[in-house]
Parts: structure tokens; sequence; C-alpha cells
């Protein structure tokens, strides 16, 4: 089939290139030329494992990129792709959605059937606003020369390449037969799994060939747009709640890790989002949040749980940083080195990261802050032109000198770090580990006073 993406980022990119390996023909539209250039050159705009060589793989042959709409033309289906950020209210920003669905309306083919699917994540009732914009512009009839269907995306940054080819679910809210008929087929290879063995034989997924074959839902647009915000939100309760957890197993001398191994065998319960932090952020929980929030109020449905979710994610902030001023009292001219700035490992994305608000609030408590972080320093320098942080080429650099050192986001490297010669660099060994991630005793025989959160 003939499949275009609109929206060139982690969702619009993966989706793509998803779409050319399982042998569609695929047209990625972005308004920024470099982008596109970087796609036809195989190169990822962002940074996700994997991505980069499935680009390589498949540029130029099935996947193309372009800054024009003309694709649409002969397009089987179209998926928007594009950002849909918070408004000051927690209501999703729809004007790039709204913009995209008036650029495919002016460039629909009247004698071919083509569906339109919503892939970012978007307030429930945006498949029919997007359907009567395109009616605007085109002046063709939704559901007669056109269908607006909603295919939420689950993909997790760090993981999205295998999200996206060993998903849990997919899930397709369409209202007529045509739609549904044309995204299964669209879907077969990855819904059966069909040539799999051979797709992935000797790659980091040859594992996941092992797990179930995924969930295929049909159902309403509305439907499948709630079943994304229901997720989301329901996972920033379940990390709101192992934090506050966290937070009574310290008072009362328990520990969460256990207490989470315990919780998490209950196969109700699942042991996934079960992991301590200073707080859960990034660019979907904190948006999703939000917006189902801001529907709630307009529609005078109270969501009591999410609200305290969001409330004590907020919480968490005070606590780590309670956690500091506890151990170093004042933290007036206190050094403190930052690892980690990207909301999660394995990602360069630190839009709305935890390690933003942290920073903040130890600046203002009159700290100076020096940080590393493996792929998100230069994301979050341009993010944060005034913040006064000194960022440092080397984790270890973060240490000289430093009162604390406070690990936000749990990279790998972190745990294999030289820890002997930190803790000499250190004016005071002292670690706050917000992930519980590093070898607590190990860091203790080397002199550090070691604290994780719930531990
Ligand atoms: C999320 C959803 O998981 C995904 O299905 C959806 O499509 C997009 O939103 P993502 O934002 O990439 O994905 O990250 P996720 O892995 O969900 O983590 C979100 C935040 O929660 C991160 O800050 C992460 O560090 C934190 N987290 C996650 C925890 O603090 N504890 C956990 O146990 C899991």
């Amino acid at each position: 089939m003939k499949v275009v993406c609109i929206g060139s980022g982690y969702v619009g990119t993966v989706t793509a290139a998803t779409f050319a390996k399982i042998g569609h023909s695929t047209t990625v539209i972005d308004i920024d030329p470099n982008k596109a250039d970087l796609i036809n050159a195989g190169k990822s705009p962002i940074f996700e494992p994997g991505l980069e060589e499935l680009l390589q793989q498949l540029a130029g042959r099935l996947l193309t990129a372009t800054t024009s709409f003309q694709p649409v033309r002969e397009a089987d289906a179209v998926f928007i792709c594009v950002g849909t950020p918070s408004m000051t209210n927690g209501s999703a920003d729809l004007q790039y959605v709204k913009k995209a669905a008036e650029s495919i309306g002016r460039h629909l083919h009247p004698e071919r059937f083509t569906v339109i699917v919503n892939k970012s994540t978007v307030p429930v009732g945006t498949a029919d606003l997007v359907a009567s914009i395109i009616e605007d512009s085109s002046g063709l009839r939704a559901e007669e020369q056109f269908a607006v269907v909603s295919n939420p995306e689950f993909l997790r940054e760090g993981f999205a390449v295998q999200d996206v080819f060993f998903p849990d679910r997919i899930v397709v809210g369409a209202a007529g037969a045509q739609a549904r008929s044309r995204l299964k087929a669209l879907y077969r290879t990855i819904a059966e799994r069909s040539g799999y063995k051979e797709m992935w034989k000797d790659s980091p997924f040859a594992a996941m060939l092992r797990s179930a074959n995924p969930l295929y839902l049909e159902t309403d647009p509305k439907s499948a747009e709630m079943i994304k915000y229901a997720s989301n939100a329901f996972l920033a309760v379940k990390i709101s709640y192992i934090n506050e957890m966290a937070q009574l197993c310290e008072a009362l001398g328990a520990n969460v890790l256990d207490v989470a191994q315990g919780m998490g065998a209950d196969s109700r319960i699942g042991g996934k989002f079960l992991q301590v932090s200073s707080g859960w952020s990034g660019s979907c929980l904190p948006k999703d949040t939000a917006e189902i929030l801001a529907a709630s109020r307009l529609y005078g449905c109270k969501l009591s749980v999410i609200e305290a979710a969001v409330e004590a994610n907020r919480g968490m902030l005070s606590y780590c940083a309670g956690k500091l001023q506890r151990t170093l009292r004042t933290l007036n001219g206190k050094r403190i080195g930052i690892l980690g700035l990207t909301f999660k490992p394995d990602t360069d994305d630190v839009r709305e990261t935890q390690a933003l608000s942290i920073i903040q609030k130890l600046l203002e408590l009159g700290a100076s802050i020096s940080a590393y972080d493996p792929k998100g320093m230069e994301m979050f320098r341009k993010l944060h032109p005034d913040l006064p942080v000194r960022y440092c080429s080397r984790a270890e650099d973060t240490a000289v000198h430093a009162d604390a050192l406070v690990l936000i986001t749990h990279w790998k490297e972190f745990r294999s770090l030289d820890w002997k010669a930190i803790g000499r660099e250190m004016r005071n060994p002292y670690i706050l580990d917000t992930r519980n991630d590093l070898n607590g005793p190990e860091l203790r025989s080397l002199g550090f006073r070691y604290e994780g959160i719930g531990i």
C-alpha cells in the first residue's frame, strides 16, 4: 500500500519506518526540509535505539521524505503524527493536527477512498473534528470518499522500535467497514507476525518472537481515543502509587524494592511500572493526564484518582529536595551534581523532565548545579538557555568538589562509573539515587553516604 506519515517526530519517524519495513511504500511529510533531508539520507532526526539502522536500510527504497503534500493524492492511508503539546489550561493544543487536516483535505484524490488516521494522542472527539476540517477543505464527504480513523500509538521512547513491531495491542477506532478492512490489511504483518522469524532472526528483538501476538481491537473512534488517555493516566497513577508507598516505607523502615516485587507478583497488579523515581515526566504522561483532567472538567466528571496522582507526582519533587536539605542542611552555596537530564534512559528527550523541576528547585534554594547526561544535554541546554547550569562532558566531572550527587535518570552507564575516583573528587561523598538503581551496599563500602528512596 501507499502510506503517508505527516510529522517526523518520535511517532512519525518510527511509524513510517515500521510501515516501510513491512513492505508498504511510505512517505514522510514534514514542513522542515532539514528533517526530510536527514531521513532521505538514512539518518534519524531523533535519537531512538534501532531507528537509524532501519532508516539506513529503507531510505530511498521503501521510505522517502518530502515537504510537499502531493503524495497524499496517491495514498491509501495518511497518518497524522504531529505534536499535540499542552496549552496552559491543560488541554491538548490541536493547531498542528488542524493544519495537517486542512492540507490533507486540499490534496485528497476525489476518486480514491483515502483513510486518514489519527496516530497522535488527541482528545476524545478529534476524529470527528478532523473529518469536518477535511470535508471543508476538500469538498468531499466523510465515510463516502474518505474516512477518519483513530489508531493511537502506545510506543515508549527508548523502546519505540520494539514496541511498534511487538505491540501488546493494536487499537483501531473506525466507524465504517471500508476503513476497518484497510487498516487490518495495513497491519496484517504486525498483527499476525507473518514473516517475523526471518525478519528478526539475529536481531536484538529475536527474544520477542516468543511473546504473544497482539490483541487487534476494533472499536469506535471515541473509545479508541479514550483507550490511549485511560492507559497513560493509569500508568501515571501506578507510578505515583509506588512513589507514595516508597515514602511510607521510608518512614516505617520497610524496603520498597521488596514491597514492589511482592505486589508485582500478583498477576492482577503486575510488576511493571512499580519502579520508584523522582516522579513521572516526559512528553506523554504529564500532557495526557493534563488533557484528560481538562476534558473531565469541561464535561463535569471529576477524576479524583488522576488528580491525586498528579498532586503526588508534584510532591515527589519536594520529597527529593527535602532529602537533600535534611542531609546537607542549608543548600546555599552547596555544589550539586546531577546525573541524568532525560525523563528516562535511552532517549534524548528532555521535554517536561523531572530533572528541570529539581534543578530549578535546588537553584532557588541557593545551590549551584553541574549536570551530565549521555544524550540529553544538547536539547536541555537549547530549551533552557538561561538556566545557570554547568554542563560536564563526563559524568565524573559533576563530582568535582560536589556536596552531593543526585541520580535522576538511571542510564546504565552510571552503574559502572569509577565510583572510587568520584568519591575522592567530592567535597562530601553523598549520593541521592532517586531510582534505587546503583549498588548501595558497594557505594557505602567505598565511603559514600548513599540514599535511595524507600529503601
Ligand atoms: C508513555 C507510555 O508508556 C506509552 O505507552 C505511550 O505511548 C507514551 O507515553 P513514555 O512517555 O515514552 O511512554 O515513557 P514511559 O516509559 O511510560 O515513562 C514515563 C515516565 O515514568 C518516565 O519519566 C519514567 O522514568 C517514569 N517511570 C516509568 C517511573 O518513574 N517508574 C516506572 O516504573 C516506570
